[in-house]
């Protein structure tokens, strides 16, 4: 009887080993066959090629989303298009190109986005010279109808023949847009920075709440912090200046006393506050831009954090990505209404808010809350700022408004 019992025993551990042993074998058989066979029916074996993408960084994630959209309409997945490391456009081979995977993730991307839109890599093309170029129209006469007749001509059977198309000339950012809000809004939440650079947004982000916690005292791992997107240096203001009267409004630049006041003003703001301000790299050897915040509000700079040099090291495009996740990441973001920056920013804040404050994303209770300084709201405080999900154009972001919303 007992030795049954043992041996028994001996039979159920022995399977447990096995099984055991086997069972990683078979995850990662499973892994394996994935990465061999990606589920049919999400396969989409025509490609579109686009012109290399430029500008700033949330101009290139605009001119990304926007090839996307194109992609998809002519039910193609889009190669892999370069983005640009540098922000100096005026000669085109200085513009550095940068591959898409180095800056975002790119199986995350496309799981993320899986069935809605897809990248691909060039090995994926089966015979690269099954391609027919394409010019996309322009001009003054190249109306908005011309450009949607001229996809709806691409997406047609005769195009099917062409493994990809390749669209020649200018950079998306400068195409005819025909996609609502929402749809731009799926892509953006489909772009995950890649590891390398997120481990150094959340260094920054560590930082400023360490700061954070050293003024309030107390050891609060979670620290809040405010993030002001303070557009005031040179080149902005001459730009700003002409856009005021060009469009004749009067709202676009805000000086920064005017900043300071209004931000004094956000009734939520209990001090001591911590602001981080996300400044272009020619106003850190400004030291006035961290004198004249209320009492209590403490404001911090790259410098200031020690983190001059953690910057320093990446072209352009990955320091305005890591200030970017910083903003996004605040606990409360202050930008100006005209800049791609900010729009972009309070886009994915407000998809954020809206998980948690569905009915009312107004008010000044919500969670990730987002302000234009350059709008006077309530009590000479900054105007608060959602997107509105339901435009049907992207227009407003990109050209920038002082439509907000709230
Ligand atoms: C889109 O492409 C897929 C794969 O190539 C194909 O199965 C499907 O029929 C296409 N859809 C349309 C609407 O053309
Ligand atoms: C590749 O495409 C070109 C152009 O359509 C065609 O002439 C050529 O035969 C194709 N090559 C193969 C290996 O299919
Ligand atoms: C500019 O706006 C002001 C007030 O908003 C208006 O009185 C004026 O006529 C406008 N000027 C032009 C050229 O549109
Ligand atoms: C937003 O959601 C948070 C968390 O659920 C809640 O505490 C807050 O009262 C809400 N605010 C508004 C304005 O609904
Ligand atoms: C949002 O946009 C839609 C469509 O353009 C419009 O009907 C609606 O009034 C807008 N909502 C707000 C709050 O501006």
């Amino acid at each position: 009887m007992n030795s049954l019992v043992t041996k028994c025993l001996f039979l159920i551990v022995m399977a447990l080993i096995i099984r055991s042993l086997l069972l990683p074998n078979s995850i990662s058989v499973r892994v394996f066959e994935y990465g061999e066979f990606i589920p049919g029916n999400n396969v989409r074996r025509k490609f579109l090629e686009v012109p290399q993408i430029v500008w700033g960084l949330n101009n290139q994630k605009i001119a990304f989303a926007r090839a996307c959209l194109t992609a998809r309409m002519l039910n193609r997945s889009l190669l892999m298009p370069s983005l640009s490391a540098s922000l100096f456009y005026k000669e085109i081979d200085q513009l550095q190109p940068i591959s898409f995977d180095k800056v975002f993730n790119f199986e995350r991307f496309n799981s993320l986005c899986d069935g809605f839109v897809s990248v691909s890599r060039y090995s994926d093309v089966g015979n690269r010279s099954n391609l027919i170029e394409v010019q996309k129209g322009s001009g003054r006469r190249w109306t908005l109808e011309r450009d949607l007749d001229q996809l709806k001509e691409f997406s047609k059977r005769d195009y099917d023949a062409y493994e990809t198309i390749r669209v020649v000339g200018k950079n998306p950012f400068l195409w005819h847009d025909h996609w609502p809000v929402s749809d731009y809004a799926k892509v953006f939440e489909c772009l995950v920075l890649v590891d390398e650079i997120l481990k150094e947004a959340n260094e920054v982000v560590s930082k400023i709440r360490e700061f954070g916690s050293e003024i309030t005292h107390d050891s609060l791992q979670q620290t809040p912090y405010v993030a002001i997107h303070m557009r005031i240096e040179k080149d902005w203001m001459i730009h700003c200046k002409k856009l005021e009267q060009r469009s004749n409004v009067s709202n676009i630049c805000s000086s920064k006393e005017e900043i300071t006041t209004r931000v004094a003003n956000i009734p939520t703001l209990k001090p001591p506050t911590t602001l981080y301000l996300a400044v272009a790299n020619e106003l850190l050897e400004d030291n006035s831009i961290l004198n004249g915040w209320k009492e209590g509000m403490h404001p911090i700079d790259k410098k200031r954090l020690g983190l001059t040099d953690l910057y320093k090291k990446h072209p352009y495009l990955i320091q305005a990505a890591i200030d970017y996740e910083v903003c996004l990441r605040a606990n409360v973001f202050v930008g100006n209404s005209y800049s791609t920056f900010s729009s972009l920013l309070v886009l994915e804040r407000t998809q954020k808010t809206l998980k948690t404050n569905m009915s009312h994303p107004c008010g000044n209770n919500v969670r990730w809350p987002s302000y234009a300084y350059n709008i006077e709201g309530e009590s000479n405080a900054p105007q608060l700022w959602i997107t509105n999900l339901s435009d049907s154009t992207l227009q407003a972001i990109s050209y920038g408004s002082s439509s907000v919303s709230c």
